[in-house]
C-alpha cells in the first residue's frame, strides 16, 4: 500500500498528492509517470511525476478530475493509501546543455513541465517558461515555475489574469522576435501540444512533446497506447512518452484518444449514481 502523505487543492478541478514510495523516488527522473490504481478493483491510470525526493523517499502528483477514478482519487484524504503505484515508467527527458530552452506548459501540463523545467536549469540552461490556464481560477505553480526559470510567461486564455493570449501566442512572438531558442518541451492537452508543434515547425527548432495516449499496462505488451511517429508505429508508454512534436501523427492520437468516450461516460455515470445512492 502507498500512504497519502500529502493533499493539496490547486485549483477548482486538480489536486496534488504526496505519495510515499520510496523505491520509485530513487529512481524517478524528470519525463517520467506512475501507473497508479486506487482501489484493488480499480483501473489503472497513468500519472506523470510532477516532483520526487529521493532522500523523502515521496513521489507528487497532480491530478485533474476528469472522470470515475481521479474522481474517486478526490474522494482520498493524507492517511489513506493506494492499492498499487508502479514506475517509474517510460524513458527520462533527455537533459543536456543546449543553450536557450523553452518550456511550455498548458493546463495541467504545468505539472510536468517543473521536473524538466529544474532539471534543464541544472544541467546549465537558459530556461524560458511559457505557462497558460483557461482562467486565472486554473492557473497552479506559477511560483513554483518562477523559481526554476530564467524568465517566465504567464497567459490566461480569457485575460483574467496577465496577458489575455494561448501559450502560442508568445510562443510565436519569441521564434519571430529571432532569439536563439535551441529546444523546445511543449506539455498539455494533445490539441495544444499539435499546435505548439506547428508554430515551432517553420522555424526548425527541436519540439518534444508528452503524448498522453490511453494506456492500459504501461509495459510496451497491450498496444493500447500506439502512435505514429514519424511514420513508425510507436508505444508511448516504453518508447516516450516524449517523442519529436513535428514527426506525431497528430490526427491518429487525438481519435485514438475519443476511442472510449462512451465508456468513460458510462462509469462516471455508474459512479455518480452509486454516490448518490450512498448519501440516501
Ligand atoms: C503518460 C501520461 C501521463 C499523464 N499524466 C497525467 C497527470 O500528471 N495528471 C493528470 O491529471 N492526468 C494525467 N494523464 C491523464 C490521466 O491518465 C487520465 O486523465 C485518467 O486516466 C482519467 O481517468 P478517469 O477514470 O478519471 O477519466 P475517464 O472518464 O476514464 O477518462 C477521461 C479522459 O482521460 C483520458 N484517459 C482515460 N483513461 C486513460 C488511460 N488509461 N490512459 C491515459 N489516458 C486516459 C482520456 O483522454 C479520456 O477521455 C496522463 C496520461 C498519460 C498517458
Ligand atoms: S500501455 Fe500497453 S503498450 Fe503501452
Amino acid at each position: 500500500m502507498y500512504p497519502i502523505l500529502k493533499k493539496q487543492v490547486l485549483t477548482p478541478v486538480t489536486k496534488l498528492y504526496v505519495i510515499e514510495a520510496p523505491e520509485i523516488a530513487r529512481k524517478a527522473q524528470a519525463g517520467q509517470f506512475v501507473i497508479l490504481r486506487i482501489t484493488e478493483e480499480g483501473e489503472r491510470i497513468p500519472l506523470t511525476i510532477a516532483d520526487y525526493d529521493a532522500r523523502a523517499g515521496t513521489i507528487t502528483i497532480v491530478v485533474q478530475e476528469l472522470g470515475k477514478t481521479t474522481r474517486q482519487l478526490g474522494t482520498f484524504e493524507e492517511g489513506d493509501s493506494l492499492a498499487s503505484f508502479t514506475g517509474p515508467l517510460g524513458r527520462p527527458t533527455e537533459i543536456e546543455n543546449y543553450g536557450t530552452t523553452l518550456v511550455v506548459g498548458g493546463g495541467l501540463g504545468i505539472a510536468p513541465i517543473y521536473p524538466i523545467a529544474r532539471s534543464l536549469r541544472e544541467a546549465g540552461n537558459h530556461v524560458i517558461g511559457i505557462i497558460g490556464a483557461r482562467n486565472k481560477e486554473l492557473l497552479f505553480w506559477e511560483e513554483e515555475l518562477r523559481s526554476v526559470t530564467d524568465e517566465l510567461i504567464v497567459v490566461t486564455d480569457d485575460g483574467s489574469y496577465m496577458r489575455k493570449a494561448l501559450v502560442t501566442v508568445p510562443l510565436k512572438e519569441l521564434l519571430e522576435s529571432g532569439r536563439k531558442i535551441d529546444r523546445i518541451w511543449g506539455i498539455g492537452p494533445a490539441i495544444m501540444m499539435k499546435f505548439i508543434a506547428a508554430t515551432s515547425e517553420p522555424f526548425g527548432v527541436p519540439t518534444i512533446v508528452s503524448l498522453n495516449s490511453i494506456m492500459v499496462d504501461g509495459t510496451g505488451m497491450c498496444g493500447a497506447c500506439r502512435v505514429s511517429v514519424g511514420g513508425r508505429t510507436r508505444f508511448a508508454c516504453v518508447d516516450g512518452p516524449e517523442f519529436d512534436g513535428h514527426q506525431v501523427d497528430w490526427n491518429l492520437l487525438l481519435s485514438r484518444q475519443r476511442g472510449y468516450l462512451d465508456k468513460e461516460k458510462e462509469a462516471l455515470q455508474a459512479y455518480e449514481a452509486q454516490l448518490a445512492e450512498n448519501k440516501r
